[in-house]
């Protein structure tokens, strides 16, 4: 059963998409194998100070890989996402992946009741040691990357998500392949960023790839905070990964999501073609609305009721900050790419204030 809070927050599947026909049915029992990952990085290993920590929902940044699916699970996995490849998205070569596909749950009912089952969600949580619940922005749920056409370009460049709580999910065995790791930087995401801001490589000591024994394997991360990418691929090769994204129901946090809207011009001249730009908006509304219902409810239950005058008053400001939040980002519309990074520099240092 979802959370109750979830009920009325998935929208129903918007007109301009279809469900395949054909593709296999989701079953928990005979698709899923979860097996608990052996190591796993605090915030505090990646150098973050107390400050930031506080401010999370989990003090733990990411896990080795953990076994999702069962072979069957694999297989049916793999049809499907034959079945998706259609729809892919190419992208030009100067942006930072070039092959993907959002809003795959209102495509393949088998990924969205793979992104929205609740073991999964469950073993995610005891994982962070945080109740997660699937991602409110239903676009950050079962973002699947596909092979560039250029394989000298990365399947994903250096960068840190604009969601909390995600995994990585490998669809095929990257034993049957050359290249197109999956890697950790062992350390802060504004390090990482300054490294690669500069023209520099990140250094190899610094950087973790997991193994993934096979299929079906993912890494876990808190991945708003930890920065990652995926190599070149070094041979041509069939290389999906499903990226699943979550919020946690800890809304005494700060809230890790962030979201852009940028003007389709230059390497985004295609922006304005995809559904999920159409749909932003509204998907970042309905997010902030979630969000703020649930600080609300909070508030309601466990503000004392002899609170002062000063904590009432920061209680209030908490619970309407996202919603002022997104004031700020819609009302600056879409712009380039370099003035919504700043923005969310700004935004993310001002959780710690
Ligand atoms: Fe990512």
């Amino acid at each position: 059963m979802p959370h109750p809070s979830l009920a009325d927050v998935f929208p129903e599947q918007p007109e301009e998409y279809a469900w395949l026909d054909h593709e296999p049915v989701f079953d928990p029992a005979r698709h899923l194998q979860l097996e608990k990952p052996d190591q796993s990085w605090s915030l505090g290993d990646l150098g973050y100070g107390e400050a930031f920590i506080e401010k999370q929902a989990s003090q733990t940044a990411m896990f080795s890989t953990a076994r999702l699916l069962s072979e069957e699970g694999v297989a049916a996995l793999q049809e499907t996402a034959r079945l998706l490849e259609p729809h892919v998205h190419q992208v030009p070569d100067g942006h930072r992946a070039t092959g993907y596909l959002r809003g795959t749950v209102f495509i393949s009912k088998f990924i969205r009741d793979l992104c929205r089952s609740d073991d999964v969600t469950e073993f995610g949580s005891e994982l962070f040691g945080t109740p997660l619940v699937p991602h409110t922005m239903v676009y950050q749920q079962g973002h699947m990357n596909f092979a560039p056409r250029d394989i000298a370009k990365p399947v994903d460049g250096w960068h840190h998500d604009f969601v909390g709580f995600d995994y990585v999910l490998m669809c095929h065995d990257p034993a049957g392949y050359r290249g197109g790791d999956f890697r950790y930087f062992l350390g802060t995401r504004e390090e990482g960023h300054a490294i690669v801001s500069r023209g520099e490589t990140i250094p190899e000591d610094r950087v973790v790839t997991p193994h993934f024994p096979g299929a079906g394997y993912a890494c876990f991360m808190q991945g708003s905070a930890v920065y990652h990418c995926a190599s070149p691929l070094q041979e041509r090769a069939e290389r999906v990964s499903l990226v699943n994204a979550y919020v946690s129901l800890d809304v005494t946090k700060p809230d890790p999501t962030r979201t852009f809207f940028i003007t389709p011009e230059g390497p985004y001249s295609w922006i304005d073609e995809v559904p999920e730009t159409r749909h932003s908006f509204a998907e970042y509304t309905r997010h902030t609305a979630w969000l703020a219902r649930e600080k609300l409810s909070h508030l309601l239950r466990e503000h004392p009721f002899d609170a002062d005058r000063e904590s009432s008053l920061e209680a209030l400001r908490q619970a309407v900050r996202d919603i002022e939040r997104a004031i700020e980002t819609m009302e600056l519309g879409p712009q380039h790419f370099e003035k919504m990074e700043e923005l969310r520099r700004k935004q993310d240092a001002e959780l710690l204030s």
